[in-house]
């Protein structure tokens, strides 16, 4: 569902530029303990549609700009979001293309899907202002799951291994909230609303599409509801 159709299809479904999970009761979740500043500049790392990034900038978190490496997405959200400066490259290459360095540095549902976790938080610490925040909100391998991450699922969040993880790469670890509950409700609700936009859905990429989805997402919420995977926000800090 990285791809450009894929995240098309996902932003139709949960009505705004959203590919992660909760839309924007989750974007108020993940930022609730981080203060509003229009001064202090965030980072959208893995940012997609750049619909988050509006979102914060619209509600007076700060000034945005967000990184992704599929060229489309980004083309999309530089035409639909012009307040927000964008990079197209891979996370890794942060440091290399962005000019300035950032008060907070998020991740929503991109985390995952990154192979090389710590090497991308090594070079985020490197554009990380001192005392800037980081907040990850992401998929964990489930508490039903010992350590064995899911399948569907490879990189999760592992919660016996993100503190030193987060350490080794610089960043001084903060709390971690569970989000198990409300990773059960929201794709509950998600597949849903795919039911309910069958029709739109089979317009943008047919039927094939549609089942590709619904079949996805339905067994990706049995997962999460039998405790094979999880949701988490972690956060940390540049000391
Ligand atoms: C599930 S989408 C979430 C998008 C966005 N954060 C949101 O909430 O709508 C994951 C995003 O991570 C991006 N991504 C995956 N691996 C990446 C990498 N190595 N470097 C930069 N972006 C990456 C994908 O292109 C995709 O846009």
């Amino acid at each position: 569902m990285n791809s450009f159709e894929g995240k098309r299809i996902l932003a139709l479904i949960r009505d705004g530029d959203y590919a992660h999970a909760g839309e924007e009761e989750a974007i108020e979740r993940a930022f609730r303990s981080i203060p509003k500043d229009p001064r202090q500049w965030l980072l959208d790392v893995g940012c997609g549609r750049g619909g988050s990034g509006d979102y914060l900038l619209r509600n007076g978190w700060g000034r945005v700009e967000g990184i992704d490496r599929d060229a489309e997405s980004i083309e999309y959200a530089r035409a639909t979001y012009p307040d927000i400066g964008l990079h197209v490259c891979d996370v890794l290459d942060v440091p290399r293309t962005v000019a300035r360095t950032y008060d907070v540095i998020y991740m929503l549902n991109a985390f995952y899907a990154f192979d090389r976790q710590h090497d991308a938080l090594a070079g985020l610490r490197k554009v990380a202002k001192r005392g800037a925040q980081l907040v990850i909100f992401d998929y964990t391998v489930g508490a039903k799951a010992g350590d064995t991450p899911n399948p569907m699922m490879p990189h999760a969040i592992r919660l016996s291994e993100i503190e030193a993880m987060l350490r080794d790469a610089g960043w001084q670890p903060g709390n971690i909230e569970d989000l198990n509950a409300e990773y059960a409700r929201w794709y509950a609700e998600f597949v849903e609303r795919i039911q309910l936009k069958r029709a739109d859905i089979e317009k943008i990429g047919g039927a094939e599409w549609y089942n590709f989805v619904f079949s996805m997402y339905s067994g990706l919420h049995g997962v999460i509801a039998g405790g094979g995977i999880g949701g988490a926000i972690v956060h940390a800090r540049a000391d």
